[in-house]
């Protein structure tokens, strides 16, 4: 089994771009099942989700290839409508092709893609969306199948402002009869982004960004090109990265609208952040100061995405800071491995308590889902000594090769299979 092996306390240096965001891609992969021609989809980041996702669609009967960053699907002799269990267990984005494939074909099974480590992840909000459009929803044990001789436009009005239920809504209206309205609906760019592939295909979509979406249902949706939108998490991760190490470090092809959230929070820790179009330099030459109290929340609030990340930062602070975690009833996994690292974090009920230290030290801990495998890197990075992150498979599938990503910025950092990393510890 893989792992990485940090030699810390190295204060990052240089330059990164930007790839494309794994959460705008993955909706819009699954979109392309409406269109009955090729559609190219440029700037896809090359990670595990993403291959899944191609495999998902090469099961219905589509094409779909990648070179580079650049992905064709060609679903327009698509014929499937149930996507395989085997598939959709390997990963939860898969719940993206409900929308679409029962706007196409009138009906689609899937399998309940059940909880993950950082939560239960309910789709009810999904099943409520498209019952509300028309589908009649049968669920026999973990399998679920929507049917709809037509889908009809509504007005929708979510619980919560869910961006998977919103997204499936999005792609599933767009083909329905009439005018459907999503109120209370999620805000994340990656809705944008999936609205602007939507209409370039010729759907009829206003109001992402909003919380209200309005859908005009359309007749047909064609072929386009469309390019996916920069990876605003893989951006903070980064800049908690550049905060944590004491470095000082230049992201190009960022959209620093994507992240205001994030620059406050940051600059509230004391760290100098400076901003030219899609430039942004990021220098966290002094300890950080505690940030009194952050709240994960719906976008464009504090991103339950980065929680884990900036906890590494508040570690190292001077003073108390208290993290509340709104969105996911599981996301403080990675208390435990940042403790084991010399870090002095409490956790009471959805809220860390975290008292900053003079400085973390190398351990042995593991990575136990996408952004607490994040954390636990930064923390070897910015830490005295040697660290091994373990399960980093969690990892690749939000990174591109997240050792090159730092390594690249003077960041001491490898992957090793087990055997080798004993041969390693012999020759540092
Ligand atoms: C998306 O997940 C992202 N994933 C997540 O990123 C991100 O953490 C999340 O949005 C919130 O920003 C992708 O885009 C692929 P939600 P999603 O539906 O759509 C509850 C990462 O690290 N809920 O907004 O699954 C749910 O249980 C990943 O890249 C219901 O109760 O998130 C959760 O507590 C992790 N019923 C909350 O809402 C529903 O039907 C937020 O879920 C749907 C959701």
């Amino acid at each position: 089994m893989e792992k990485l092996v940090i030699e810390g306390g190295r204060p990052l240096q240089g330059r990164a771009r930007m790839e494309g965001a794994k959460n705008a891609a993955l909706p819009i992969l699954a979109a392309s099942m409406l269109a009955e021609g090729p559609v190219g989809i440029d700037n896809v980041p090359d990670l595990l989700d993403i291959h899944v996702m191609l495999d998902i669609l090469r099961s219905l009967g589509a094409a779909a290839s990648m070179e580079g960053r650049k992905v064709c699907v060609d679903a327009s002799k698509g014929f499937a409508s149930e996507i395989p269990e085997a598939l959709m267990s390997k990963m939860r984005s898969s719940i993206f092709l409900m929308g679409p494939l029962l706007a196409k074909f009138g009906e689609v099974t899937i399998y309940q893609p059940g909880g993950c480590a950082i939560g239960e992840r309910k789709i009810d909000l999904h099943l409520m969306g498209l019952e509300a459009l028309g589908a009649k929803i049968v669920e026999q044990g973990n399998r679920i199948t929507c049917s709809a001789k037509r889908l009809m436009g509504a007005d929708i009005t979510l619980d919560f402002p869910s961006v998977g239920a919103t997204e499936n809504i999005m792609m599933a209206a767009v083909k329905a009869e009439g005018i459907t309205t999503i109120s209370n609906a999620a805000r994340e760019p990656e809705i944008g982004d999936l609205q602007q592939f939507l209409n370039r295909m010729g759907a009829k979509v206003i109001g992402a960004g909003t919380d209200t979406i309005t859908i005009e249902g359309v007749e047909r949706l064609a072929s386009c090109e469309h390019r996916v939108i920069p990876d605003r998490i893989v951006a903070g991760t980064l800049m908690v990265a550049a905060a944590a190490t004491r470095g000082n470090v230049t992201l190009e092809g960022v959209v620093p609208g994507h992240l205001l959230s994030v620059i406050h929070v940051l600059r509230r820790a004391g760290v100098q952040i400076a901003i030219d179009d899609d430039i942004m330099n990021v220098s966290g030459a002094r300890r950080p100061i505690a940030v009194e109290r952050i709240v994960t929340s719906p976008y464009p609030a504090f991103p339950t995405d980065l929680q884990a990340q900036m906890m590494v930062l508040l570690a190292l602070s001077e003073g108390l800071s208290v993290m509340k975690e709104t969105v996911f009833e599981g996301r403080f996994k990675h208390v435990d491995e940042l403790n084991a690292m010399g870090a002095d974090i409490r956790v009471d009920l959805n809220s860390a308590f975290i008292r900053g230290v003079p400085r973390l030290y190398g351990a042995h801990v593991e990575a136990t889902d996408l952004r607490a495998g994040a954390a636990l890197v930064i923390a070897g990075l910015a830490a005295n000594g040697r660290t091994v992150v373990d399960h980093i498979h969690h990892i690749d599938r939000g990174y591109v090769s997240i050792e090159k990503l730092f390594s690249q910025l003077g960041g001491q950092i490898e992957r090793t299979a087990s055997v080798q990393q004993d041969r390693m510890a012999s020759s540092m």
